[in-house]
């Protein structure tokens, strides 16, 4: 019998709960087939020990994404000479270029300074009133001027580079030209920024993109194509999840107002609720994508040497071979090993980073918005055609 090919985003994206068809597969199919909206097929695996195998495991490449032929799950092609476009060892090279700046008790340092950012961009939500949009108003700013003070990128070009990450990770067929258009200009972007840094060589700004461009200088540990891989991944990566996050977390705790006031009876909860609200919402519509570099059998299906697979984090996090009640938000939920950060070699760099800018935004809007709400029905939020899943509007009502 001929296997049924579903297309991927499931016609029921983009929207607060996960599409039935991830549990439907989960239970019935656990290595499907789908089509992305490049046009290739691949395998899709859905259940929390598949996802964690195939991130894992390396049978599983994604070096071997960049290859020509290789399927593609997004509009944009992936960079390669990145750290999400290598394997080990090379991998393993850049991610210790990077790993001393993102280390759990480092990023720490940046907590006071991210908790006084929140308390300020507060400020601006109680000035904008009721209907003040927590999108634009706290969601985006926040994560903006975190990357930006680390990397050494200008906070006023953000406008500018917002444009091209939201192009580059379109999932509108309408922008499929527009996107490679975006990704060469962000890359064009960086290449000035360290330009830039090359000239003033004698005055070092001490931030992570000089740090990089030392480390070009210096010789073979570093290359021209992986010191620009560098500047857009973390670019991107380092606000564009972060921001959809912020703004999810918010939205899930206001769909269901207990929720909001029980943190505001108790601060001390932010962690595991950020811990649960990052199982609970979306991170994307699609999966992580890896290529077999050999041969692979998983629950009867022979995975061959060249097919795409993707490990679909938020069917992972829903699995109830996992979780027990798994669609139920539980922001005391302990053991809570969710996967949004991902698994395995290229787990999220920026984990930590995240976990801080998620609580202390959080902790900033409890402490002064008591009494928050949507301002419009949850159902009515508009949500945002691209790779990361998030909303396009948040609009809060103040209640003070
Ligand atoms: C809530 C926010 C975030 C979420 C949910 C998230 C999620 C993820 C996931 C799932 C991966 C693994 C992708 C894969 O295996 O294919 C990843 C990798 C990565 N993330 Fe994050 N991320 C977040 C915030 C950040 C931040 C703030 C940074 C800051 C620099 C960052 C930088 C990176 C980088 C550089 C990688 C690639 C790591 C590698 O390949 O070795 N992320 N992230």
């Amino acid at each position: 019998m001929t296997e049924t090919v579903l297309n991927i985003p499931f016609d029921d994206a983009f929207r607060f709960d996960p599409s039935p068809t991830f549990a439907e597969l989960r239970e019935n199919r656990p290595v499907a087939r789908v089509r992305t909206l490049a046009g290739a097929e691949v395998w899709l695996v859905t259940r929390y020990d598949d996802v964690k195998l195939v991130l894992a495991d390396p049978r599983f490449s994604r070096a071997a994404v960049v290859k020509q032929g290789a399927p593609r799950v997004a509009l944009a092609k992936p960079m390669p000479n990145s750290l999400t476009t290598t394997d080990p060892p090379e991998h393993t090279r850049l991610r210790k270029l990077v790993s001393t700046t993102f280390a759990h008790r480092r990023i720490e340092r940046t907590r006071p300074w991210v908790a006084e950012l929140s308390a300020q961009l507060a400020d601006d939500v109680a000035k904008a009133g009721d209907g003040a949009d927590i999108r634009q108003l706290v969601a985006l700013p926040l994560p903006i001027q975190v990357i930006c003070q680390l990397l050494g990128v200008p906070y006023d070009d953000r406008e500018q580079f917002r444009e091209w990450t939201e192009l580059g990770y379109s999932m509108k067929m309408a922008e499929k030209d527009l996107v490679e258009n975006a990704m060469t200009a962000l890359t064009a972007y960086i290449e000035e920024l360290v330009d830039r840094k090359l000239a003033n060589a004698e005055q070092p700004a001490e931030d992570l993109l000089d740090e990089l461009v030392r480390a070009r200088e210096e010789g073979d540990r570093l290359s021209q194509e992986e010191l620009m891989a560098f500047g857009v991944n973390l670019l991107v990566a380092g606000h564009e999840t972060s921001a959809n996050q912020i703004s999810s977390c918010v939205a899930t705790l206001l769909r269901w107002p207990e929720n909001w006031a029980r943190l505001v009876d108790d601060h001390a909860l932010v962690p595991s609720a950020v811990e649960e609200l990052l199982r609970f919402n979306r991170f994307s519509e699609v999966g992580q994508l890896r290529v077999a570099v050999e041969d692979v059998e998983l629950h009867g299906v022979r995975i061959k040497a060249g097919e795409g697979v993707m490990a679909a984090l938020n069917s992972a996090n829903r699995d109830p071979r996992a979780f027990t009640n798994p669609d139920e938000l539980q922001l005391d939920r302990k053991e809570n090993k969710q996967l949004s950060f991902g698994f395995g070699p290229h787990f999220c760099l920026g984990a930590q980073l995240a976990r801080i800018e998620l609580q202390e935004s959080l902790l900033a809007l409890l402490r002064r918005f008591p009494k928050l709400s949507l301002a419009k029905p949850a159902e009515e939020l508009e949500w945002r055609r691209v790779l990361v899943s998030g909303l396009a509007e948040l609009p809060v009502n103040l209640g003070n």
